[in-house]
């Protein structure tokens, strides 16, 4: 196992490396996807594949496409998210959007070609281990969960919820609807991934996906509080957005208060969930403790 900075690290060395260049007549295409992918972020989910994937007695480096897959699958879906017709936000990863400097039509496709991008990665890559099968079977377990939960069971169906929540009364049903699918299925998504190319069993499996809906929730509510009264200048996100746009915002409905205490609920039972582990599995614990108190 690394350090979290050290797989971020990993991650940024090679963040570029699988972006597709297709001629002169489409560089602008290259450009709008680099710019967003290296415009900074936190890189919480490619780290997650690869720390699962290595927790799991996996290979890093085998892991390595899954995980920039998932970075350009998360990259896109704040690209789009950030456009007039969804949130319409000047300001992501403490730099303009990605509309803003490239106008709407080239952030559209900016995120169609990182989707497709990603795609192409968790398609091609198995096809490289059919000599040996049961790894090939791993590899295309790993890249059916990545694509199924940024798909429109998964993610798209809480940004479809979100959206469609706009200046709605919610119910707590609702609001944990969209948690779980805009958010919590693309942190989820990395740590399955990450232990399926390592073929572990049925029970770590089933304790790590408790532990990721656990602090994929848990992100979304300190996203929500973090719209409320979070700094913009280290957030790097326009503050206040949820409240103009009459989003279903966990601490409008249930108070500031509620949400730092679910906040905290939901980091401890990622933990327990992990609690058979020991030490060993500390990367996740200490990361789940350190989200819990994140200022970005
Ligand atoms: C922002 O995700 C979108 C949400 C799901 C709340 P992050 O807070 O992980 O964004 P980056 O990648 O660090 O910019
Ligand atoms: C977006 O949730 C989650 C995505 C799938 C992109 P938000 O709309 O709350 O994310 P921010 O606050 O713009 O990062
Ligand atoms: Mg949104
Ligand atoms: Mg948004
Ligand atoms: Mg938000």
């Amino acid at each position: 196992m690394h350090s979290f900075d050290e797989y971020r690290k990993t991650i940024n060395d090679h963040l570029t490396d699988l972006i597709p260049y297709a001629g002169e007549e489409a560089s602008e295409l290259c450009d709008a996807m680099r710019y967003s992918l290296m415009v900074g972020g936190k890189r919480l989910r490619p780290a997650l594949l690869l720390a699962s994937c290595e927790f799991a007695g996996g290979n890093a480096e085998e892991a390595l496409p899954y995980a920039l897959a998932l970075e350009y699958i998360h990259t896109y879906s704040l690209i789009h998210d950030d456009l007039p017709a969804m949130d319409n936000d000047d300001l992501r990863r403490g730099k303009p959007t990605n509309h803003k400097v490239y106008g709407e039509a080239m952030a559209i496709l900016a995120g169609d070609g990182l989707l497709s991008t990603a795609a192409e990665i968790v398609t091609g890559t198995p096809i490289e281990y059919s000599d040996d099968h049961e790894k090939m079977r791993n590899h295309i377990k790993a890249a059916h969960e990545i694509m199924s939960r940024a798909g429109a069971r998964g993610m798209i169906a809480g940004q479809t919820a979100d959206i469609k929540g706009e200046n709605m009364e919610p119910t707590a049903d609702l609001i944990r609807f969209i948690e779980m699918h805009k958010t919590a299925d693309l942190i989820t998504a990395p740590v399955r991934a990450g232990l399926m190319l390592a073929g572990c069993e049925d029970e770590m499996l089933e304790r790590f996906t408790l532990y990721a809906g656990n602090i994929g929730v848990a992100f979304q509510i300190l996203d929500d509080i973090l719209d409320i009264e979070g700094d913009q200048a280290l957030l790097g996100k326009t503050l206040g957005k949820d409240a103009e746009q009459g989003k279903c915002n966990y601490a409008f409905v249930h108070g500031l208060d509620a949400a730092r205490e679910e906040l905290h609920r939901l980091t401890s039972e990622a933990k327990e969930a992990l609690s058979p582990y020991g030490n060993d599995a500390s990367f996740f614990t200490e990361l789940a403790d350190s989200l819990e108190i994140r200022k970005y």
